[in-house]
């Protein structure tokens, strides 16, 4: 790993001048090669009382666990922005709950989950909001924050968005698609949200992709029997989705909103993050692992039904666009899992027919693996880019900073350890979703997390999940610039 050249901060300076220190720690993480956003390091780290009290290569523990580190990389714990446990859709709901998705997360490295509030007919934001929360509180086994979904249904309660965004979710999400399901809004009305959201000093997520190109190429497929699991990809092509976000940008824009576009997935989508940026417009993008190291050849296997989401999985030049995007400086500033898996028999329902395929795909345990092993090891990202893009970015973005996302005395004592010389086949028994196949599965990585503290607790060793149920917390989150 390449440490960043030049100068190095006061971080690192004022850690080697600290003396010897006989603190009473509850966990001592000694030798370890510790890397955030901009340095790499080493040093220890004593924990005490969930929170990191010191970091210094002189700590004494006082009766401390020590986990030894040598060889291993610490790195701040994942903050996945972008998951939907539990989540009702047609027929059925999202294989994992806040328990089975946590732990998944926890075992991939990740500490902090933002899961998205969907409002049920005849709820109100507010009490989907504390619906939400009670299912959350007595699964969740890292912390959670939570988004609001805004929906059709919610626009008669627009005028409560900063009721909501006092609550602790300061981001709503709208969608440009996906009208049969009630979650596609008319453009005025995504203005409307905008606005109020921006006056709130809150954040609109958007899903991306024309309902109109998308709705007109799965009528035209489905006449003509194209009802196999490839013309799904077909009828959501790059230009569904670079349309999308060139006209919710614009809107933004009037609306003088910032906006944060989810799951980004195509090379023409990345362009038009970046035409709103040079226009002035307040928008960043998120990626999602999926989109990084799968393509759309997938859908030509026989399981192909298994990597079935939206946006679809594009071609390799488009993968390649969005590996650029995550560059120092580049429009991509986050990848969330956008974790949303069904059993292969949910699958299955779309055996006949494409669109009846459940979307969605498991993703919130492979991240900090994959973006390790196919990013930083191959030499797509640095491990600067890994550490800024799981946490550093989004605990940023998302009003979490600065307890979560960094390695720093007096933040949350979150964090994840990486043995580069451990290689896992990401097989579905060695993967922690509630799903009985892996999209992974042909993936061998080199380097692998091995340990996961929350809050001080160890709550991943080795692979094997020792937290409990319940340990994690609602976090709320504060407006962000
Ligand atoms: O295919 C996707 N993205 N599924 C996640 C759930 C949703 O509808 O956003
Ligand atoms: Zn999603």
């Amino acid at each position: 790993m390449a440490k960043r050249s030049g100068a190095r901060t006061s971080l690192s300076q004022g850690l080697e001048s600290t003396p010897r220190e006989p603190l009473p720690l509850d966990l001592l993480v000694k030798n370890a090669r510790i890397v955030t956003g901009s340095e790499s390091f080493e040093s220890n780290v004593g924990v005490e009382g969930g929170t990191i009290v010191s970091i210094s290569p002189n700590l004494e523990p006082s009766g401390a666990r020590v986990y030894d580190a040598r060889g291993k990389v610490v790195i701040p714990g994942g903050i996945d922005a972008h998951t939907h446990m539990e989540l009702q859709v047609i027929g059925t709901k999202s294989a994992d709950d806040f328990y089975s998705g946590t732990v998944a997360a926890a075992c991939g490295g990740t500490t902090t989950i933002i899961d998205f509030v969907d409002t049920q007919p005849g709820q109100t934001l507010l009490g989907a909001l504390a619906d939400y929360r009670r299912k959350a509180d007595s699964k969740v086994t890292i912390d959670y924050g939570l988004h609001m979904m805004f929906k059709g249904q919610n626009l008669p309660e627009i005028d409560r968005i900063p009721e909501v965004v006092r609550r602790g979710v300061p981001s709503f999400k709208v969608y440009t698609a996906y009208k049969k399901r009630g979650l596609m809004l008319e453009e005025a009305d995504i203005s409307r949200v905008m606005e109020k959201v921006a006056g709130a000093g809150g954040l609109v997520a958007v899903h991306a992709e024309s309902e109109s190109i998308i709705q007109r190429l799965i009528e035209k497929n489905l006449v003509a029997g194209n009802t196999g699991t490839r013309y799904h990809a077909l009828s959501r092509p790059a230009s569904a989705e670079a349309e999308a976000i060139s006209r919710v940008t614009l809107l933004a824009k009037a609306a003088s909103a910032r906006i944060y576009i989810v799951h980004l997935s195509s090379k023409a989508g990345k362009e038009e993050v970046e035409n709103a940026r040079r226009r002035g417009t307040n928008v960043f993008a998120e990626t999602c692992p999926h989109f990084l190291v799968l393509t759309d050849e997938v859908y030509e296997r026989e399981d192909g039904r298994n990597f079935v989401m939206s946006p679809a999985l594009k071609t390799p030049k488009d993968q390649a666009a969005l590996w650029e995007g995550l560059a120092p400086g580049g429009v991509i500033e986050t990848v969330g899992s956008d974790h949303c898996p069904f059993t292969s028999a949910e699958k299955d329902w779309g055996e006949e027919d494409f669109t009846k395929i459940p979307n969605g795909v498991p993703g919130t345990e492979a991240i900090i693996p994959l973006l390790y092993s196919e990013g930083v090891r191959k030499g797509r990202i640095s491990m600067f880019d890994l550490v800024r893009v799981t946490s550093g970015a989004p605990s940023m973005r998302f009003g979490l900073s600065p307890s979560k996302g960094s390695i720093s005395v007096g933040s949350d004592a979150d964090f994840v350890v990486i043995d580069p010389a451990k290689r896992v086949r990401m097989t579905p028994d060695v993967m922690h979703s509630r799903i009985d196949y892996s999209i992974y599965d042909h993936i061998t990585t080199e380097g692998y997390p091995v340990l996961t503290v929350s809050r001080g607790e160890i709550v991943m060793e080795d692979g094997e999940f020792t937290g409990s149920k319940g340990w994690g917390r609602f976090v709320p989150r504060r407006v962000s610039s």
